[in-house]
């Protein structure tokens, strides 16, 4: 049952759908013998990465960061900082970073060049969503699973204030 401040986008069953392609695209992509990494961005992204991993048929390690823009309220101030780094060494490794959306791209435009330092031997986006009407740093997502309009966008790991991360569809919220 969804509350009458949410409105449905995608349902459930079209994400999947959409998130077992984008599996199989990854997984003919990478060489099966080298090593791939799949880095997700908390929190948001934990729900997609937990179904991107399990769609993605070849061996696969997994680690967390953690970021946060500086300022205060649901979009970035222009800036992001790492708040958690991952566990481990990059060096050497393919490097998919998982995000849940992209909107203005500061987020993805500051852990690309940080990570980029770190002597990867690929680093590439994978992101569950993409809202491009509001972008203010150029990112190449080279795996997208949907466009989104300028709405706010809940559900399938994406908050409002901490709630609707555990809601299987994606749903714009009315803010009040
Ligand atoms: P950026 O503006 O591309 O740096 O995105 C920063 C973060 O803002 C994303 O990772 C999300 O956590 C959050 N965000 C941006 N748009 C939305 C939205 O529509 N719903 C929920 N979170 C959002």
């Amino acid at each position: 049952m969804i509350e009458n401040r949410l409105q449905l986008i995608i349902p459930a069953d079209r994400i999947q759908q959409r998130v077992a392609e984008m599996g199989a695209q990854i997984s003919s992509d990478y060489p099966e013998a080298e090593p791939l990494l799949l880095a997700g961005v908390l929190k948001g992204a934990w729900v997609f990465l937990a179904d991107l991993a399990r769609a993605i048929s070849r061996p696969v390690t997994i680690d967390f960061l953690h970021t946060s823009s500086y300022g205060e309220g649901n979009t970035s101030s222009g800036e992001a900082k790492l708040v958690r780094d991952l566990d481990t060494s990059i060096e050497g490794m393919h490097v998919l970073l998982v995000e849940d959306i992209v909107d203005t791209g500061v987020t993805l435009d500051y852990l690309m060049r940080v990570l980029s330092q770190r002597r990867p031997r690929s680093l590439a986006i994978a992101s569950f969503l993409d809202k491009p009407s509001r972008r203010q740093r150029q990112v190449d997502i080279r795996y997208r699973g949907f466009e989104v309009p300028n709405q706010f966008v809940v559900g399938y790991g994406l908050d409002f204030a901490g709630s609707y991360r555990n809601l299987p569809d994606l749903c714009a919220i009315r803010e009040e």
